[in-house]
């Protein structure tokens, strides 16, 4: 109804007075000629942080070509110039043109993110872009891993020079900081580990083309004895490629970049034309953008909470077939895939809510199912892939039992050219850009383990020092190493809380209750708080401490990850303190995971999943809500 509503209004004075806002305001508007919306069913503002930088202008031009054959779907600019209260301003604007629907990249993150939440909770989808904002609320983030893109260069530069080391000059930026710092985060990070190469760092005030020469140019006595300029965007490239040519140095030293943006002279051309060695592309994400802002708009189901966009080596070996990749045509005419699904087992309430969630997805989607439980066996796990290969099915998805061991099997699907995705867990292969698997599709773990301890640090007081026992999933699994890695991060942070024990309760109840069975074999009960990896495991500990006469909740506090039903009952109950949210429908986004995949679209690094976090204070009024 409130679309309805504005959809109206925005008829009825759009012509006169929104043209003439637009042009005050700075906004830019792609639509009919004569200023009407007739014909058109939806409308996308986008603010954008700021237009200096190279790769948002990029973004605007991807969003535009998206769009532009588009006629209904029409979308109205605005650039806020880097100033954070101009893009509020912009914001309003926006939405004061009836848009449908707000892709906004933020200037300033922490002062946008109350504006965000604010036009979200009014009901107008938004799509934030590059910069995640803290919190869940907003429709979709689309952007890219910038330190997983520093650490693919530190990667291939270090392969590039092998055994024998060598020396690297290393061109950063200032303007894109925030994105030019976490990519230095992760190039330094890989380097670091390597003795036999020297870096010698040289920084730029303005990150321009001719900033880039004549940096390179007055370096001259330290760029001839590099092996490698490594510059962290494509413009400062471009000046880099042409100062190493006028120095005469190109037959000694290789350029490589990241950005790998598709336009004249930009990454992907200039690795075409032989200037540099190899790009580490960063998508932009306009495309993805227009394709989820369509599902939004069109209510359809599956779409996720985040998309983190995959980013490749490009080089003379592989660039003609990434752009063919790019731009070639996705078409998904409805027919039906067969997807071998390998399931690590049935140890929890979750597990029996993901299986049901895929299983019915499936049926809507038109996908031919075949699912193996592999009741925790890695072997098994295998076993069924291998089957899947010789049943050549579409796809293949595994969620893994542990993170590693899979380098084989997967070589061997992808010699079979079926391609692998990733569901619920993750795996960790020894070179991430052989490309074994094509996304990972499930929720933020190290983000869960965060969660349980900013509830902590905010809800248990601390005057004296909190013990706490942490009981853990199966050792080796994604979600067991990544939430205590998120836990440990916030706890390093606030002295007064430490763990006192851990032990491993393999995410089953009979588990749980075992570690709290072994604790007290050997100690008087003095513990403060309890973080249970999964609510199994939870509940069953709080059916042993019950045994031996402590209290849950009272005599310690219990904090779990899954917030099954049976979690929110405990809460209502009293029992336990807090559930973090890692949900188990992820059924709908799988199946459409598959469908994109084999109508060819490019599949994103990690998609992951809508989260929330509940504690005994709202659990009455959730429950009847919870649908696993
Ligand atoms: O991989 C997700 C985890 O596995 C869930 O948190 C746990 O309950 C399950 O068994």
């Amino acid at each position: 109804m409130a679309a309805v509503q504005r959809r109206v209004g925005f008829l009825i004075y759009y012509p006169v007075v929104v043209i003439l806002c637009m042009l005050l305001s700075g906004c830019s508007f792609q639509g009919n000629g004569d200023g009407t919306r007739e014909g058109i069913s939806s409308i996308i503002g986008v603010s954008q942080a700021n237009m200096r930088e190279e790769w948002r202008v990029a973004l605007i031009d991807e969003l535009r070509q998206e769009t532009e054959n588009s006629d209904d779907i029409q979308i109205i600019t605005a650039d806020a110039t880097g100033d954070a209260d101009k893009q509020i301003q912009d914001i309003e604007n926006l939405i004061g043109y009836g848009i449908d629907l707000l892709i906004i990249s933020p200037c300033d993150e922490k002062v946008l993110a109350g504006k965000i939440k604010e036009v979200y909770d009014s009901g107008i989808p938004v799509i934030v872009m590059d910069r995640a904002v803290e919190g869940f609320d907003y429709t979709l983030y689309i952007g890219p891993d910038n330190e997983m893109i520093g650490q693919q260069a530190g990667t291939y530069i270090a392969s590039l020079l092998g055994e024998k080391g060598g020396n690297v000059v290393e061109l950063s930026g200032s303007q894109s900081s925030k994105q030019g710092s976490e990519r230095l985060l992760g190039f330094r990070k890989v380097l670091a580990e390597f003795d036999n190469i020297e870096i010698t760092r040289l920084h730029l005030g303005a990150e321009t083309k001719d900033a880039a020469y004549d940096m390179i140019t007055a370096a001259r006595n330290v760029v001839e004895h590099a092996d490698v300029v490594f510059a962290y965007s494509d413009i400062m490239a471009l000046g880099v490629c042409d100062a190493v040519r006028d120095q005469g140095l190109d037959d000694r030293v290789v350029i490589v970049d990241c950005d790998g943006f598709k336009g004249a002279d930009e990454g992907i051309d200039l690795v075409r034309k032989g200037r540099l060695k190899a790009t580490v592309s960063c998508p932009i994400g306009g495309k993805e953008a227009i394709d989820y802002a369509l599902s939004i708009l069109g209510n359809e189901s599956g779409v996720p909470k985040q998309v983190i966009l995959r980013s490749n080596i490009i080089t003379a070996d592989n660039v003609e077939e990434s752009l063919e990749k790019m731009n070639s045509p996705v078409v998904d005419d409805g027919s039906r895939i067969k997807v071998g699904y390998s399931q690590v087992g049935s140890e929890s309430n979750w597990r029996l809510a993901n299986t049901k969630s895929i299983e019915e997805a499936a049926k809507r989607f038109n996908i031919d199912l075949h699912m193996e439980i592999a009741d925790q066996s890695q072997e098994r796990q295998y076993e069924a892939i291998r089957t899947f290969i010789n049943e050549k099915v579409d796809v293949i998805v595994v969620s893994p039992v542990v993170e590693t061991g899979w380098d084989e099997v997967l070589r061997e699907a992808k010699r079979a050219g079926i391609p692998v995705i990733m569901s619920d867990r993750n795996v960790s292969v020894e070179n991430r850009d052989e490309n074994l698997t094509t996304t990972y599709l499930g929720a933020d773990f190290m983000e869960e383990g965060r969660r349980a301890m900013r509830w902590i640090r905010d809800n248990v007081q601390n005057d004296s020092k909190q013990s706490i026992m942490e009981i853990m999933g199966n050792e080796g699994a994604s979600p067991t190493e990544e939430r205590s890695r998120g836990f440990r991060e916030i706890l390093s942070e606030n002295p007064s809380y430490y763990i006192e024990y851990s032990d491993h309760g393999d995410f089953t109840y009979e588990g749980g209750r075992e570690v709290i069975r072994r604790y007290l074999e050997e100690n008087e009960w003095d513990i403060d708080i309890i973080f249970s990896h999964n609510d199994d495991m939870a509940l069953g500990a709080i059916e042993e401490l019950k045994a031996h006469g402590i209290k849950p909740d009272e005599d310690v506090t219990i904090v779990s990850v899954d917030a099954t039903k049976e979690a929110f009952r405990a809460m209502v109950r009293g029992e336990l303190s807090c559930a973090v949210e890692c949900n188990p429908i992820i059924g709908d986004q799988l199946m459409k995971a598959v469908r994109d995949l084999k109508s060819g679209k490019q599949m994103p690094f990690r998609i992951i999943t809508d989260e929330k976090i509940y504690d005994r204070d709202v659990a009455e009024e959730y429950i009847n809500k919870r649908m696993y």
